[in-house]
């Protein structure tokens, strides 16, 4: 078995901010609720007609990980793009990052666990490259949440939490066996799939005809819907359960933890697990008061930023996690 370590990092955002000041225009919502709720004090959202699409905003993010890895293309032997926002509903965006990136005929591999995708893509990355299969996996998150959101009253508690953004990972061999990705950890409940879900277009269980012959505008399924307490109460759960396992997997605590990095679905969640495990400040990064949630992107926009300010250092102990739409969630435990 070889061992798998992070090479390089890098994110993309759209220019375009927008405040919560900016929807209580578009919407019955206000800043003090936005922040009280969530922490969020404002997000990204693609200018409409921008080339910033979710395959190239992963683009940009890989291009800045791949370069800090001293990486070319031609040493990239597989990709894995996570995403609940693809360009098409079919192909996923994974083949269009090895055309725009002159990629050679690598396999490319998409990954659809919303919120989770980033750890999920990681952890296939990892085992992958663990078992010798291959060298370097490019892992890209990348999320354009801003084009299917419902911004009206009636979308407003879904809304106002989500960005658009990407961040992406060069994941390649290492030498050392006590360094890199130590262990992944992965589940679902699927008994919750309903209550964090987009159902349109559906065409497993709807006829593309009927859909279009119906062409009804207040068609709701097309937007997200989320049972947002519920949801809540199961993330506090299951971050703190799969931050343990995966500790206890490498005989360490809570104690030992460097740096978590939970995916940024809501300050309050980040604080609660912060609180919980007695973490101080400077042991968790959040940056969902800028960005909002950007879902398959939180993680790495996050990490990237926290190595970026120089909060990881050699021989830190990372502790990935996530928990969204699925249900899934999963925790990825690095000593980097
Ligand atoms: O990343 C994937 C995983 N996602 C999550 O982990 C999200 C988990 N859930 C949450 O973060 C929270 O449940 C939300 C932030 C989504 C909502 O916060 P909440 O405290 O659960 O609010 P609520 O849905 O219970 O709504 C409370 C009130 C309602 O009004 P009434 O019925 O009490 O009169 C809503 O209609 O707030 C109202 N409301 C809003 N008001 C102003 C809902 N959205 C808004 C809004 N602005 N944007």
């Amino acid at each position: 078995m070889f061992s798998s370590k992070i090479t390089g990092l890098g994110f993309y955002v759209p220019n375009n901010v927008v405040t919560n000041d900016d929807l209580s225009k578009m919407m019955d919502t206000n800043d003090d609720w936005i922040q009280e709720r969530t922490g969020i004090k404002q997000r990204r959202w693609a200018v409409r007609g921008s080339d910033d699409t979710t395959t190239n905003m992963g683009v940009k993010a890989a291009k800045i990980a791949m370069e800090r890895a001293g990486i070319s293309q031609e040493e990239i032997d597989f990709v894995i793009f996570a995403t609940l926002s693809p360009d098409y509903y079919f192909p996923g965006p994974g083949v269009a990052v090895q055309k725009e990136l002159g990629l050679r005929t690598v396999g490319a591999l998409d990954v659809r666990n919303q919120c989770s995708g980033f750890v999920y893509a990681l952890s296939v990355a990892d085992n992958f490259i663990k078992t010798g299969m291959y060298k370097n996996v490019l892992v890209i998150g990348s999320e354009l949440h801003s084009h299917g959101l419902d911004k009206t009253t009636r979308g407003r508690g879904v809304s106002v939490i989500f960005g658009d953004g990407a961040g992406a990972a060069v994941v390649s061999r290492g030498e050392d066996k006590g360094k890199g990705i130590l262990s992944t950890h992965l589940h679902s409940e699927g008994e919750f799939a309903e209550e964090l879900i987009v159902k349109a277009p559906g065409m497993g269980t709807r006829w593309v005809t009927d859909i279009l012959n119906e062409n009804d505008p207040n068609d709701e399924s097309y937007f997200p819907y989320m049972n947002g307490q519920f949801v809540f109460k199961n993330a506090v759960v299951r971050f703190s359960e799969v931050i343990m396992e995966g500790l206890q997997t490498n005989n360490l605590s809570v104690n030992d933890i460097s740096m978590l990095i939970p995916h940024q679905a809501n300050l309050r969640i980040s604080q609660f697990i912060q609180k919980k495990f007695n973490l101080s400040d400077d042991q968790v990064y959040n940056n969902i008061q800028n960005y909002g949630n950007t879902t398959a992107a939180s993680i790495p926009i996050a990490l990237t930023e926290a190595w970026e300010k120089g909060k990881i250092k050699e021989g830190d102990l990372v502790v990935l996690a996530a928990f969204g739409s699925g249900f899934t969630w999963g925790s990825v435990i690095i000593r980097w």
